[in-house]
């Protein structure tokens, strides 16, 4: 009997992001597997069932039905505790599973004997990258961003000159120049707005500039150590956040958008964005802060929800690329297929999990019935097992950065990611050709 992989429709709230387009399940059975879609599972991204019925897939009545006698589970969130329930024993479980924020969720796949792997915790080498979900979903949330801060903007963002007078244009500050941010600066730029941008890395000055926007940073000798051998973030010194706060404050005064997307890998997302600093903007300006599911970073921003300070908007949308969910499924899709191609065996067409396989032994966290990641086997808290203090750093330079980055990196943010297809932004290639 051919393989089985199922894809249900996601059950948490406000998701409307699905595991698999027609497009990939065409490319699933070409593999050598049976699809089974839950019906309607691809609502929220304007895939009908028929579509993917068109493409060879059955169509499921309940979730029940589509677990049933299933061998692979293509999901976007983690599964409840009534999923669970039903897949079978040894079921292999693909999905952005947030491990750092979902400590039981490992424990009780592990007690159902689920073997289960998280998207997010993919290794940033060359030949994972089809298969980075981090990327393709921060990618479309930067270019969202910057739609729901035009949205919430009562002026423009390009200069217009008029028989009427000039209109300005919009003045844009990015907060964290990754994926997320380096998006959100080209999408600000081509809607005309004048951009600057931040990063505690020093790689992404040359980027942001490439971009044609600003670079905004105190440049001392702690910001040219500042990245780790993965390429994330390291938390600065005090003394260090203290100097950047004050260039960055005099900045924000100045801005008509900020857009904030820091995030350091297993922890809280620093806070950038202080009350003071909402207050000094002008009535109208707007904050997008995408890293709201992560701490946030506006000590004023709610998760969830878009608020009003001091006249000036707060966006804090969750599941941002979500709300572009039919690209984002189409993207998450692709790099799922790209993942289970690498584990069937074209000659049986059986699951053959290698696991002296980098990518695998990167994103495997239970097996078995035991927790098998390095990360989480140890009992760590997060914060230790993702931040790389600077020695460990040299120590990794010295390796294979991409040998070294899985264990060390902990990509537990997004919970709903966030977070490939997507073409990062072209500046990006240099950094990530470098980094591998
Ligand atoms: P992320 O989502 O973890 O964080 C977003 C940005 O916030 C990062 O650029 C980070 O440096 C920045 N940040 C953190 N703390 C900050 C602070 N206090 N102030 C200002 N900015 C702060 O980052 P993302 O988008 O996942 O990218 C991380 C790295 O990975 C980048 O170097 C990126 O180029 C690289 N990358 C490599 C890929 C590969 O396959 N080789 C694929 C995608 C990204």
């Amino acid at each position: 009997m051919a393989l089985k992989i199922a894809i249900p429709k996601e059950t948490t709230a406000n998701e409307t992001r699905v595991a698999a387009s027609p497009e990939t399940v065409k490319k699933l059975i070409a593999l050598g597997a049976r699809v089974s879609v839950e019906t309607n599972a691809g609502e929220g991204a304007n895939i009908l069932d028929d579509h993917y019925k068109d493409a060879g897939a059955t169509i499921c009545k309940t979730a029940a039905e589509t677990y049933k006698s299933a061998d692979i589970v293509l999901k976007v969130l983690a599964p409840t505790d009534a999923e669970i329930k039903q897949f079978q024993k040894a079921t292999l479980l693909i999905g952005m599973l947030a491990p750092y924020a979902n400590a039981d969720l490992l424990k009780k796949l592990a007690a159902a004997h689920i073997n289960a792997c998280s998207m997010e915790l993919v290794p940033r080498i060359t030949r994972a990258q089809s298969m980075d979900v981090l990327s393709s979903q921060s990618n479309l949330a930067g270019y969202k961003s910057v739609l729901d801060a035009a949205e919430h903007f009562g002026r423009a963002f390009p200069m217009m000159m008029t028989a009427a007078g000039t209109v300005p244009p919009a003045k844009v500050f990015v907060m964290g120049a990754g994926v997320a941010g380096l998006q959100a600066i080209a999408t600000a730029r081509r809607l005309g707005g004048v951009v600057s941008a931040t990063d505690v890395r020093p790689a992404a000055k040359e980027q942001v500039e490439s971009l044609g926007a600003t670079f905004v940073a105190v440049e001392n000798e702690e910001f040219k150590e500042a990245e780790t051998a993965g390429g994330y973030a390291k938390e600065m010194s005090k003394e260090y956040q203290k100097e950047q706060q004050a260039l960055i404050e005099d900045t924000i005064a100045k801005q008509d958008i900020v857009i904030t997307t820091a995030l350091i890998p297993g922890r809280p997302a620093p806070k950038l964005v202080s009350d003071a600093m909402v207050k000094s903007m002008k009535p109208g300006s707007v904050i997008v802060d995408l890293a709201v599911e992560n701490g946030g970073n506006c000590a004023a921003s709610e998760a969830g929800k878009v608020v009003k300070k001091y006249g000036v908007s707060i966006v804090g949308h969750l599941n941002v690329p979500g709300r572009l969910a039919a690209n984002a499924s189409a993207l998450y899709a692709k790099n799922l297929l790209n993942f289970v191609t690498l584990l069937i065996d074209k000659e049986s067409k059986k699951i053959a999990l290698n696991l002296d396989d980098d990518i695998i032994k990167g994103v495997l966290l239970t097996k078995d019935g035991a927790i098998v990641h390095p990360n989480f086997t140890d009992a760590k808290p997060p914060a230790k097992a993702s931040a790389a203090k600077p020695s460990d750093d040299k120590a990794a330079d010295d390796k294979d950065a991409s040998e070294k980055a899985p264990a060390k990196k902990a990509p537990a943010k997004k919970a709903a990611p966030k977070k490939a297809a997507a073409k990062k932004p072209a500046a990006k290639t240099k950094t990530s050709e470098k980094k591998d």
